[in-house]
């Protein structure tokens, strides 16, 4: 009997010694030697690393402002949590590691000392039949507007509702209501299953309440919740492929110029994923745009590029200058001390190298150097929005092009911006401007800045360079040519075998 205890002791041990050792290899840089969230780098993230000497966790299966099971522990390390600075650690650690840093976690809180207390996980049951139908969406929207979803996630689920410029998290710290229709990015997971439990349980710590007491209250019925899940993920995609080279159909006629012509509907999108600058200083590390989606045609004269990300707000908007000011003054900046939030505009620049090049070198992705200029379109939504075109050289130099730079027209609408940019594909001015060409890979980049997120100047989001290809004009001869030249070769073959048949007297 008491060797077994011991036994049990050892092991205990063991777990959470190996535990330590992992732990400060691989963890430690974020959540601080002894837990409390506060490594060297944490000060550069938001949301912060967890503080596990609270024991307070997000990802549970257990109701709110309760402890998590192992198994939520493990899950939230193996997958880590999507749409923030934490990884997953599946791929890089082995089970046993893994194991060991559960052990090792609930170590830094005496909440989880009483091991004779086992975190119960709520009885989740299955989702009712009829998920995607309308009659199942319609029923899930109406809860959505009546249990308050739309308070702070907005009418659209962009995470713009009238609540959330004023949302923090139980440290004070600013939090985002999520963008609904970005659920690749949702921490606990992009499933109905997975959005339906965090609805149960809540994301403790943050404002995202749990609706389980509703269920009690019969507010509504554990079918309507489900209905509220299904609804949220059918306001996401699936997490978006993301293509190197935008291709750019050829149309007959007039482009479509405003940002909401129905021609937009049939031309292929494509998602670009953009990280905050952390390459020279001010360095930005809490960008609020994750990315854009880009979609370009050409009529052989000109070309119009749409460009649509969702932003919380239409910058400059007063209601956003405490967020900015909060968001300055509680992370790391390069400047030292935090600069005064002001109403800076929302921006988004679209780049292009000064001439296309012919092999694979691209002039520095960060907007050029002194000797390897930048083709520019930048658009600003202070007002009027508008765009200019122009060289840039370097994150410090802007030259205006003269004249027949880029025109734009813009939409803000629930969250979400949509620009389309347009432009002659040859114009006068080819030593400043670029010169659009069918058929060729020209390299493109964008940046982009939520001015209600402090975001301006360097501070601010970036892609890497992709590319843009601009379909050359189709005559209807090149589609039947090659048909016809593989008719022409079989054909000939057919022949020559024949002959040859015939010469070696093998006819059949
Ligand atoms: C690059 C920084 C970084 C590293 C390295 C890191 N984490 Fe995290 N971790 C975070 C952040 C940020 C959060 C909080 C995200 C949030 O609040 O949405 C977090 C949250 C967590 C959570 C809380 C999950 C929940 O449900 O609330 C756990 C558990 C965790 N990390 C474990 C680990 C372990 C174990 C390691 C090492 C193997 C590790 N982390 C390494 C940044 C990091
Ligand atoms: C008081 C404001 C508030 C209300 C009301 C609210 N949420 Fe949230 N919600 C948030 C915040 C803030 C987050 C982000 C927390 C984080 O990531 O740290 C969030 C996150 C989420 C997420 C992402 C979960 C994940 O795994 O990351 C979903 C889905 C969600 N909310 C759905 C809903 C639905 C559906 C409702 C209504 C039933 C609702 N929320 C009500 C503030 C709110």
């Amino acid at each position: 009997m008491t060797s077994v205890f011991l036994l049990a002791v050892a092991l205990l041990a063991q777990d959470t010694t190996q535990g330590k050792a992992v732990y400060q290899k691989w963890c430690a840089g974020c959540h601080g030697d002894t837990g409390a969230g506060d490594g060297e780098a944490a000060h550069y993230m938001l949301p912060r690393p967890r503080d596990f000497t609270g024991a307070i966790y997000q990802i549970r299966s257990t109701a709110s402002g309760e402890l998590p099971t192992d198994a939520d522990l493990m899950r939230a390390i193996d997958d880590g949590l999507p749409g923030t600075a934490m990884p997953g650690w599946k791929d890089r650690l082995s089970a046993g590691d893994r194991r060991n840093l559960v052990a090792y976690l609930k170590t830094f809180s005496t909440f989880f000392a009483d091991t004779s207390f086992r975190p119960q996980p709520i009885a989740f049951g299955s989702a009712p039949g009829g998920g995607g139908g309308d009659e199942a969406l319609r029923t899930g929207r109406l809860f959505y507007d009546s249990i308050g979803c739309r308070k702070c996630h907005g009418d659209r689920g962009r995470g713009d509702g009238p609540s959330s410029p004023t949302l923090k998290d139980d440290a004070g710290l600013p939090v985002f209501a999520a963008d609904l229709s970005e659920g690749w990015r949702f921490n606990g997971g992009a499933s109905a299953e997975d959005i339906y439990h965090r609805l149960r349980t809540g994301l403790d710590g943050t404002p995202m309440p749990s609706f389980s007491d509703l269920l009690d209250q019969q507010f509504l019925t554990d079918e309507q919740l489900w209905r509220v899940a299904q609804y949220v993920r059918s306001l996401s995609p699936d997490a978006p492929e993301v293509r190197d080279v935008i291709r750019a159909p050829r149309i007959a006629g007039a482009l479509p110029r405003a940002p909401d012509d129905s021609a937009w509907n049939d031309v292929d999108r494509y998602w670009f994923p953009l990280v905050g600058q952390i390459i020279v200083k001010n360095r930005w590390f809490n960008p609020a745009v994750s990315g854009v989606w880009v979609q370009v045609a050409h009529n052989g004269d000109s070309l119009a590029l749409r460009v649509v990300w969702n932003d919380r707000s239409q910058s400059p908007d007063t209601a956003w200058l405490a967020h900015g000011g909060r968001v300055l003054s509680s992370l790391a900046l390069d400047e030292g001390s935090a600069p005064a939030p002001q109403p800076w505009p929302d921006q988004l620049a679209v780049q292009f190298p000064l001439t296309i090049p012919s092999g694979m070198e691209r002039p520095y992705f960060l907007m050029g150097d002194r000797t390897a200029p930048v083709y520019q379109w930048r658009w600003s939504s202070a007002s009027p929005a508008a765009a200019v075109a122009g060289q840039a050289r370097g994150l410090d130099r802007f030259d205006p092009a003269a004249a027949g730079g880029a025109g734009a027209q813009s939409v803000y609408d629930a969250g979400q911006w949509r620009v389309v940019f347009t432009r002659a594909l040859a114009t006068p001015d080819s030593a400043s401007q670029l010169q659009f060409q069918t058929g060729r890979a020209i390299p493109v980049a964008f940046f982009a800045w939520d001015g209600s997120n402090a975001e301006t100047g360097t501070r601010m989001a970036v892609s890497t360079w992709y590319f843009l290809a601009l379909d050359e004009p189709v005559p209807a001869r090149v589609f039947i040519s090659p048909v016809l030249a593989m008719t022409l070769v079989l054909v000939v073959g057919l022949l020559m075998v024949r002959r040859a048949q015939r010469a070696s007297g093998r006819q059949p």
